[in-house]
């Protein structure tokens, strides 16, 4: 135990016992002899916030982090007093607040702890400017496992490290290096078989210790504001991320393009370039769904402008890409020039938009148009300007989607990479420095394209994408992981990063597949295409000077390899659209770690390679070169080997084959996986029959459907269709029942089912209880049957 004269040497003060206790509906609050009061709120069941205040004091209570649409409500609250302690309980958890210290410890109603504080909270004057650095300490658990933590490149389970959220522009960053792009101040742990979410709400620079310093106890804190803190119980490490995910929001439906291929480069120009590509792609039948402008497009890298020498009539060339099926995305930068004659320019000095010095001067930082200001997007007023610069561009010359880039805001040629930590901030009406507005300034200009760009593309769905963010941005846009490199080091650190940020709420995410900086080689091209082609955002980025980054830069035979995953993609988009859909109504994320799979297999919990894509298929990346294969662990269970349909039981790790052109993939047993034809684009066909690749089991599974117009919003009137299957296998019958719902009419009328797996002869099929001519439904050479998407029930039997 230490000792309270031992903290005071350290310079730590600390709360002493309780004195009053109010309780306020769902909140509670317990006063200290000190002055620091404690605030408990149930917000569900399984979410509880605690917040802190010292000298009596709450800060205004204002967070950029929080979804107002969050859902709160309890079944039950019941609170207890003892002679040391109070007890709150809800219908999951309890929580003991001891009188002495104010420290607290929660645990399940059997009375497993699930986290206890050590120190508990305590905190440091600061003098230099002013207010605290509010730290908590936790007791860790000699089983516990630490994951999420946003963009982080390290092991996927972060026990033993300490790192720290400041979002930063990391060219080439490598592995281990922190802080990174993002800052998401929010980790799932894991011991006893259960898991649990903290979430620390505060935009300040986080630090966050997981068992580094001392082996026993895990802590954060923070330079600023308030040890404010959200704490979430599972026990599923899925219901962890789906309670944060319900606290700081899911994005909306993105419209189905968007989850296509899209091809990138720093930068395609002049037009007959970025004609030429789009033309290649066609030419090869690759799939392809949008083609990226970055800075080059613009007049002398001011935003909001064309230069006209490279894109004479881009409104023009856009139109023309459309009608070939490409999507044009555009980048826009916070850095405005300074540049008395360029119109944003002017308008933001109008009306003072920019940000300012401590003592009054503007903000001024070199990007790639020269010296800058930045517009405060902390500023409600700011917001709504910069909204309104993207109706030209979107309405006038057609862009699809916008791309928000350098929004740490990055800095050039300064050692801190960013903007000065005195510049002011209006932070939404509670005026501050940068160094409690650094880690959200990215999240706020995204919030403000997305809000132009969802008004001027009405009524069609919004797509944006930013590279720095904070907890909550994943309501606004998508995201990928920043200026990587092309080396075998970087596609571990891709497939680990993404698991992390779906881990951390943010699943539409992906990586510059190939590598930013520097050259792939042909193999590591395929073999990253192979894992991008299973990350939610699938783009292919590179900063071109040392090559070209096209699926046909390699010679025939990758570009066939990539032909055939990025085909694989397109055949899986209702697949994937259904995750979207499971994600972006419950917060479920897209891909889980295989921790996340099946947390109570302990051989999962340091595993970084294999991942789950959505629920039911298992992937894992070859991710050195020269490979013939693999080990892997493959989750417990039964598997379909995806390419020759060998059945595998998990449990235990295994070889397996994987030569470039293929990779381990796995399909879970019982599983009903929908296909697509081949498009290449979204749209390009009318789907005219679904496929449902239907793995055999003994016993029962369900899968989903979801499916809607794809784009606009129907779908949130009723103009969805969603399937629920549940499969049931026996010896020698199986049966598929399918549940509708919505009233959207898919295009097309049947479904073609192709069985794999099934341990007996197909003498007789029913559907809906009725004995069909086999002759006319079913193909014994392919295996498969056709049938009517109304089904109700489908019944196979050998006799
Ligand atoms: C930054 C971005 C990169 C982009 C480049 C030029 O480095 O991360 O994606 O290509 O700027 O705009």
């Amino acid at each position: 135990m230490i000792t309270n004269t031992e903290l005071e040497y350290k310079g730590n003060l600390y709360p002493n016992q309780i004195v009053d206790y109010i309780r306020d509906k769902d909140k509670f609050y317990f006063t200290t002899d000190n002055g620091v009061i404690l605030e408990v709120t149930v917000i569900q069941d399984r979410t509880i916030r605690f917040r802190y205040a010292t000298e009596n004091n709450f800060q205004p209570d204002f967070s950029y982090a929080i979804d107002p649409d969050a859902k709160r409500g309890y079944n039950h609250i019941q609170v207890l007093e003892t002679e040391t302690e109070y007890i709150i309980e809800t219908a999951k958890l309890q929580i003991l607040v001891d009188k002495k210290t104010l420290r607290k410890q929660i645990s399940d109603l059997n009375g497993t702890i699930i986290n206890e504080d050590e120190l508990g909270f305590h905190w440091e004057e600061n003098y230099e400017y002013g207010g605290n650095t509010v730290k908590m300490s936790k007791m860790t658990q000699a089983t516990e496992s630490f994951y999420g933590m946003g963009d982080k490149a390290s092991h996927s389970n972060l026990k033993g490290k300490r790192v720290n959220n400041w979002v930063m522009d990391q060219y080439a960053f490598g592995k281990d290096q922190d802080p990174l792009y993002k800052a998401i101040p929010f980790y799932v742990g894991l011991h006893s078989g259960q898991a649990y979410g903290i979430f620390f709400d505060n935009s300040f620079r986080t630090q966050f210790d997981f068992a580094h310093e001392r082996r026993n106890t895990t802590s954060f804190w923070a330079d600023g504001g308030e040890m404010n803190y959200y704490f979430f119980y599972g026990p599923e490490m899925f219901k962890v991320v789906r309670a944060y995910s319900n606290i700081t929001g899911v994005p909306e439906l993105p419209p189905l393009w968007a989850l296509g291929y899209h091809q990138s480069k720093w930068s395609y120009f002049p037009e007959s370039n970025v004609k030429d590509i789009a033309k290649q792609f066609r030419d090869l039948k690759i799939p392809c769904d949008a083609i990226y402008l970055d800075i080059d497009y613009m007049d002398g890298f001011r935003c909001f402008t064309w230069d006209k020498n490279k894109f004479p009539d881009p409104k023009k060339m856009i139109k023309d890409l459309k009608k070939d099926g490409f999507k044009t995305v555009a980048m826009i930068d916070p850095g405005i020039k300074i540049d008395k004659d360029y119109w944003v320019y002017q308008e933001a000095m109008e009306n003072d938009y920019f940000c300012k010095r401590a003592d009054g001067p503007y903000m001024k930082g070199k990007v790639w148009p020269g010296e800058c200001h930045f517009p405060d997007f902390t500023n409600p007023e700011v917001r709504e300007w910069w909204a309104e610069l993207y109706k030209e561009l979107m309405t006038e010359i057609g862009v699809h989607a916008v791309w928000n880039d350098m929004n740490e805001p990055a800095v050039m040629e300064v050692p801190t990479k960013t903007a000065p930590l005195d510049t002011r901030h209006d932070y939404d009406g509670h005026p501050c420095s940068h160094r409690k507005a650094h880690n959200i300034y990215g999240m706020q200009m995204v919030r403000a394209t997305y809000n132009g760009v969802k008004k001027y593309v009405y009524p069609k769905r919004p797509m944006v994408i930013t590279r720095a963010a904070f907890a909550g941005t994943q309501r606004f846009s998508s995201t990928w992981t920043g200026d990587n490199v092309a080396t075998w080091e970087h596609l571990w650190i891709a497939n680990v990063q993404v698991q992390r940020m779906c881990m951390s709420g943010y699943s539409f995410v992906g990586s510059d597949i190939g590598g930013f900086a520097e050259q792939p080689s042909g193999e590591l091209f395929a073999r990253w295409v192979q894992l991008g082609v299973f990350h939610p955002f699938c783009r292919v980025h590179s900063s071109g000077d040392h090559g070209d980054q096209e699926p046909w830069s390699f010679g025939t035979e990758i570009t066939n390899i990539v032909r055939k995953f990025i085909e694989l993609r397109y055949q899986l988009l209702p697949y994937l659209y259904t995750m979207f859909w499971r994600y972006s109504k419950e917060g479920k994320p897209i891909i889980q770690p295989i921790v996340c799979f099946d947390q109570e297999d302990m051989q999962t919990h340091f595993r970084t390679d294999e991942f789950i894509f959505g629920e039911q298929i298992l992937v894992c990346p070859v991710q050195e070169p020269n490979a013939q294969g693999r080990r892997m662990y493959i989750p417990r269970g039964n598997w379909y080997n995806y390419w020759n349909d060998e059945i595998v039981e998990g449990g235990k790790e295994k070889w397996v084959a994987a030569e470039l052109d293929s990779m381990p993939l796995f399909v879970k047993e019982g599983a009903i996986v929908p296909k697509y034809p081949v498009q290449q684009y979204v749209g390009e066909l009318e789907i005219e029959q679904l496929v449902l690749e239907v793995y055999f089991k003994i016993g029962d599974e369900t899968s989903t459907i979801y499916e809607d117009a794809n784009d606009g919003y129907d779908y949130e009137n009723g103009k969805y269709s969603l399937r629920n299957f549940k499969l049931l296998g026996k010896d020698k019958e199986l049966t598929i029942q399918q549940f509708k719902d919505g009233g959207f009419v898919t295009s097309y009328e049947t479904f073609k089912i192709i069985l794999h797996g099934l341990p007996f002869e197909v003498k007789c099929i029913e559907v809906d209880n009725e004995e069909v001519d086999l002759e006319e439904v079913w193909s014994a050479e392919e295996g498969s049957i056709q049938v009517s998407k109304e089904f109700t029930q489908l019944r196979i039997t050998e006799s």
